[in-house]
């Protein structure tokens, strides 16, 4: 598996955009598919958030993970985020989603941030296993979701 920075895989907005639209539209009821790939195209960066990771074997797109200045709209005051971790279906269970995650703290670590958030409606259990801890349950949108933060620089 190579993983990759967005920047240099446009190509695969698109994809991308049809997963989180299936995904999350319910989060973001207001969004149509084209803001949505409008957002992740503000992911290419390589030197600075936003920044998006792809995951790819053989040429084939495997899932994605990105790091954002905001994630909630309801929690400004909490920056930045790990967000859009996304593993095709048929790719699951294959640690995968674990090594995106472990790529984007790197990544975060090299941008100097000492710490991270992220929010999840239903994959606590998850990120707990990777070290990341619990900051809050509350809600989004309607909808129960747990804010998690790991500190990246110790
Ligand atoms: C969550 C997700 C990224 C995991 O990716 P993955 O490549 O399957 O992850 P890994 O293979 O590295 O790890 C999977 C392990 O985590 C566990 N796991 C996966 N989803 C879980 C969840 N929601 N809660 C608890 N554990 C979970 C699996 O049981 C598996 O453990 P096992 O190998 O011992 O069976 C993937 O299922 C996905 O894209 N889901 C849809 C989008 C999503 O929910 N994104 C994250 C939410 S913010």
């Amino acid at each position: 598996m190579d993983i990759a920075y967005l920047a240099d895989h446009k190509e695969v907005i698109p994809t991308l955009a049809r997963w989180f639209y299936q995904e999350w539209a319910y989060l973001h009821p207001d969004r149509t598919p084209e803001d949505v790939a409008r957002l992740i195209g503000e992911r290419t960066n390589t030197t600075k958030i936003p920044v998006a990771l792809v995951a790819f074997e053989g040429g084939e797109l495997l899932g994605t993970v990105c790091l954002k200045v905001h994630d909630m709209d309801t929690r400004l005051d909490l920056t930045p985020w790990l967000a859009g971790l996304y593993v095709a279906a048929p790719w699951r269970r294959k640690g995968i989603g674990t090594a995106l995650v472990s790529a984007i703290e790197k990544k975060a670590r090299e941008l100097q941030v000492e710490k991270l958030y992220l929010f999840t409606p239903e994959s606590e259990g998850f990120y707990s296993r990777l070290g990341w801890h619990v900051y809050e349950r509350t809600e989004y949108h309607g909808y129960p979701a747990t804010i998690m933060e790991k500190k990246i620089i110790l």
